[in-house]
């Protein structure tokens, strides 16, 4: 997705103008109710006969931006890129505010939730999208949501969950079904996020499935359309994520031939990355899709292939923006400390990456100003722990206090993964280009 700068940038300056002009209204404004003498003497008599308000520097800003016309170019074009046969579905938990779910809700085939709560967020506002629910450790309650939403599949992580829902069906209900599965690859190439492929608490262990599909075939309450694999995220190689995708394939095909299911229904998760530290050099998509077409003209058999993607739908359509409040050395190191912090965007921290990040140089900003140039900095928030860095050593030019520090591909796995209440800080602001 290409990253809009400027317009970005002209957004967040607006707002800035705004934020400071609204605070010393509102700081004239409290100090007017407190001295409304003074304010007379002031107003009428003379200037000089008592001291003006003076001005307070208003508190520097934090605040998410999503780009809501590049998330629907992005998309679009993901979505046109598919072979027939194949679909894509959102993963929410990336992120589910309500623009970015009304902006994808026309653009895929529907959602992915994979808590009670994503499916209830999902129905209140988007009665008829079609919902698929996944996710480990489902609780009964949300099992009956499910039944009552008529979701369009089941992921199913367990035989166990499978007898819990089978007894809240009610009578002649069939529950459309996709067993997932933890496959072991001997030669599956690890990225930094492995949800399987290895022993782990997610899905049915592949050795597990005969018996359990053994066991289906005497259950008249699930309908088994098909098989969920999510191995993995951060793949950034097109290649090897094809290479995953036809070892699923193979799979499925075995297990249809050999159990005489029709069941050739492959959702083969999200997974697809975001190139954090080289941010010039993300997922080749074009030549992925592409793969995809051959691989699909591969296996006529497989009746669907459908993707639930998250991070590499709605990354780079979100920004998060600190203002400078303080800048530090300590023992030699310089420090930048941002109004807000990994409570609000714990991306970083989560992935254990320096997050990049552009500098907005404001020129009007009315307190003090200490400045840095041609420096290494490390960014920190306003949390009481270490753990507060967004970026570390990165070479700046220039840095002021009331500067703003952009930083890009913060649409996914951003706000919605991030310990935000702790030590009760606000909210940022919430601004959206449309
Ligand atoms: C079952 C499942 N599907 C889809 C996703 C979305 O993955 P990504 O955001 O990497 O595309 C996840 C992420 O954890 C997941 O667990």
């Amino acid at each position: 997705m290409e990253l809009r700068w400027q317009a970005v940038e002209q957004h967040l300056a607006a707002h800035l103008a705004t934020h400071v002009a609204t605070h010393q209204a509102a700081h004239q404004a409290a100090h007017q109710a407190a001295h409304p003498t003074q304010h007379q003497a002031f107003d009428h008599v003379s200037a000089h006969a008592t001291s003006p308000v003076q001005p307070l520097i208003p508190d520097p800003v934090c605040a998410y931006i999503y780009d809501l016309p590049a998330l629907t170019q992005h998309v679009q074009q993901v979505v046109a890129s598919l072979p027939p046969r194949c679909e894509m579905y959102y993963a929410i938990k990336a992120n589910s505010d309500l623009p970015i779910l009304q902006t994808m809700a026309p653009l895929v085939a529907g959602f992915e939730a994979s808590s009670g709560g994503e499916l209830d967020w999902v129905r209140q506002h988007f009665p008829d999208a079609p919902l698929l629910f996944s996710g480990p450790g489902k609780l009964n309650s949300e099992l009956a949501s499910a039944i009552r939403y008529r979701v369009t599949a089941l992921h199913a992580e367990s035989r166990h969950e499978l007898e819990r829902l089978r007894a809240l069906l009610p009578p002649g209900v069939r529950m459309p079904l996709y067993l997932r599965v933890n496959l072991a690859l001997p030669d599956l190439r690890a990225t930094t996020l492995m949800m399987g492929g290895k022993p782990s608490g997610f899905g049915i262990a592949s050795d597990q499935i005969p018996a359990l599909l053994d066991w289906l075939h005497g259950q008249p309450a699930f309908d088994l359309q098909g098989f969920h694999f999510h191995l993995l995220s951060h793949q950034l190689d097109p290649d090897a994520h094809l290479a995953l995708i036809e070892q699923y394939l193979i799979q499925v095909q075995d297990w249809c031939e050999r159990f005489g299911l029709d069941a050739r229904r492959v959702n083969v998760g999200g997974g697809i990355g975001i190139n954090y530290r080289q941010p010039d050099q993300q997922f080749d998509w074009p030549s992925f899709a592409q793969g995809l077409h051959r691989l699909l003209a591969a296996y006529p058999a497989i009746e669907l292939l459908r993707f639930e993607c998250g991070r590499y739908l709605t990354a780079a359509c979100g920004y998060y923006a600190m203002q400078v409040q303080d800048i530090k050395t300590s023992f030699g190191q310089h420090y930048l400390v941002g109004r807000g912090g990994t409570h609000h965007f714990r991306t970083p921290q989560a992935q254990g990456h320096s997050h990049p990040f552009r500098i907005m140089a404001q020129e009007h900003w009315p307190g003090p100003r200490p400045e840095l140039r041609q420096a290494k900095v490390t960014v920190v928030g306003q949390l009481c722990t270490p753990k507060d860095v967004l970026a570390s050593d990165v070479p700046v030019q220039r840095v002021r206090v009331g500067d703003v520090l952009l930083f890009p591909l913060a649409g996914a796995y951003a706000w919605h993964i991030s310990h935000t209440g702790f030590l009760r800080h606000a909210e940022p602001d919430w601004l959206v280009l449309r």
